[in-house]
């Protein structure tokens, strides 16, 4: 081996992200109920970029035979999407054998590949049954979640030995309920603390219910952690990024390590009035039912400073207690407009190691988005996405060095496998290893694909 090789450890997983609602179309399907995504891109279609909706997508409910091939042709060794709630159980009770023979057959498939299946419950994807219901702030949607959750594990669990229960529980509660964002498009901070507690009960019930079920695979959640640093190290700066830490990270990840909030927290939102209600015995399942492991997005940091200018909101939001900052050194995505911070990841996995346990934990996505990507296709249609290789390049020699100094990783997946759809942003940004045609749905391997299919074969680079 050269000193230069970046060699992952054996059996190390090589893969890419997805999510149902992003990828699968066929949303307007009789026997699939409306999600969230649906319902709003009916009443508000131009609140999406270039007016794009879910109903499409790239089609993976249809095309998954010739994508798993795909998948199998870079070397994938596994790959990590959803399921759709509203589909395998449109009414919320009974199930959809349409939907159930999907996922078997698409389970199978990647299985027959050698393609490991890591399968998430809940991304952003609420159905609207269950949004009528009152979303997360309901404790019966907590309790129907737990049903779909065990409906699933009865279904699909022979096949699959690892799961999640949610994806970025904070992006529901930031995005739907403290700016404006993403359906249902509330303001309040009360309301928001609910959804969040309720997300990480619901997680630590479908996690009850798995290990006292005869299952015999893992259950993990996946948190989109953004290493949160300080302008400086005074006081005001160095508590200002502490507190950015508690809501947008330490609010989720500790109770799903730790079974408990930290103190700090729990007194900060006591100060404010703003703790949710909640009972000696639904405290006692959050502190029973820990994560067997952690899936870990990782996009970019959060830098923050001491509020110095004066707090508008009449509500107590997050930002009252801090203030954005642009660190003079900060690298952009030109394509994009997110900061690049590779040494980030890094700054992660030891955070992990040395305060959760060394948990094991896998990167469940991390990705490079461009805005006109098809600007840099050469003369055979081919994008040559340089940047991109550069950024998993880069990205995975500080994930290396954190392996080598004892980090419990056990896998890379990159977001995404195909360009798709995204939430409001739809098509905007593009992250695929190929390359979708939107128009044609036409698939073609980005030069990036080709790399990432290389160092998977190889282990490394
Ligand atoms: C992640 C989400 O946070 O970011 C994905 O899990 C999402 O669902 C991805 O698509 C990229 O976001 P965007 O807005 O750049 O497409």
């Amino acid at each position: 081996m050269h000193a230069n090789d970046y060699i992952f450890p054996t059996n190390f997983k090589w893969g890419a992200a997805a999510s149902a609602t992003q990828t699968e179309g066929s949303a307007n399907d009789e026997n699939k109920a409306k999600n969230i995504w649906d319902y709003w891109y009916q009443l508000n279609p131009e609140r999406f970029h270039e007016g794009v909706g879910p109903m499409k997508t790239s089609d993976f409910y249809q095309r998954y035979t010739e994508d798993i091939k795909r998948m199998k042709a870079i070397h994938l060794n596994s790959f990590r999407t959803s399921i759709s709630w509203s589909r395998l159980l449109p009414d919320g009770i009974n199930v959809n054998g349409e939907a159930v023979s999907f996922y078997q057959k698409m389970f199978d498939q990647l299985i027959e590949h050698g393609i490991e299946p890591i399968v998430n419950l809940f991304h952003f994807d609420m159905p609207l049954l269950m949004q009528e219901k009152g979303g997360w702030e309901s404790l019966e949607v907590v309790e129907a979640f737990n049903y779909y959750a065990h409906t699933a594990f009865e279904l699909f669990g022979e096949k699959i030995k690892r799961w999640t229960t949610f994806n970025e529980p904070i992006v529901p509660v930031e995005m739907g309920y403290l700016n404006h964002y993403h359906y249902p498009c509330v303001v309040d901070m009360k309301r928001a603390v609910v959804v969040a507690y309720h997300s990480m009960l619901a997680s630590a019930k479908v996690i009850q219910t798995y290990h006292e079920s005869n299952q015999t695979g893992k259950i993990g959640i996946i948190l989109n952690l953004t290493p949160s640093y300080p302008r400086s190290d005074t006081k005001g700066d160095v508590k200002a990024a502490r507190i950015a830490d508690l809501f947008f990270n330490r609010s989720f990840l500790d109770p799903s390590v730790y079974g408990s909030y930290p103190e700090e927290l729990t007194e900060l939102l006591r100060s404010y009035d703003l703790l949710p209600e909640t009972n000696q015995e639904d405290l006692a399942i959050i502190k029973n039912n820990t994560v067997d492991f952690l899936g870990v997005n990782y996009y970019q940091p959060r830098r923050v400073k001491e509020r110095e200018k004066p707090y508008q909101s009449d509500q107590i939001l997050p930002e009252k207690f801090f203030e954005s900052y642009i660190w003079p050194e900060r690298r952009m995505n030109p394509y994009r407009g997110w900061e690049i911070y590779e040494k980030g990841i890094y700054d992660l996995a030891i955070n992990i190691r040395d305060n959760y346990g060394n948990i094991p934990w896998y990167v469940a996505e991390n990705g490079m988005g461009v805005e006109n990507e098809e600007r840099f296709s050469d003369e055979s249609g081919m994008i040559q996405d340089d940047y991109r290789i550069e950024f998993y390049k880069e990205h995975l020699k500080w994930l290396h060095k954190a392996i080598r100094e004892g980090s419990n990783c056990f896998g890379y997946h990159v977001w995404t496998f195909m360009d798709n759809w995204s939430w409001l942003n739809a098509y905007k940004n593009r992250y695929g290893l190929y390359r979708v045609d939107i128009r044609t749905q036409e698939r073609s391997l980005k030069k990036s694909g080709q790399w990432f299919g290389d160092v998977a074969r190889k282990n490394g680079f």
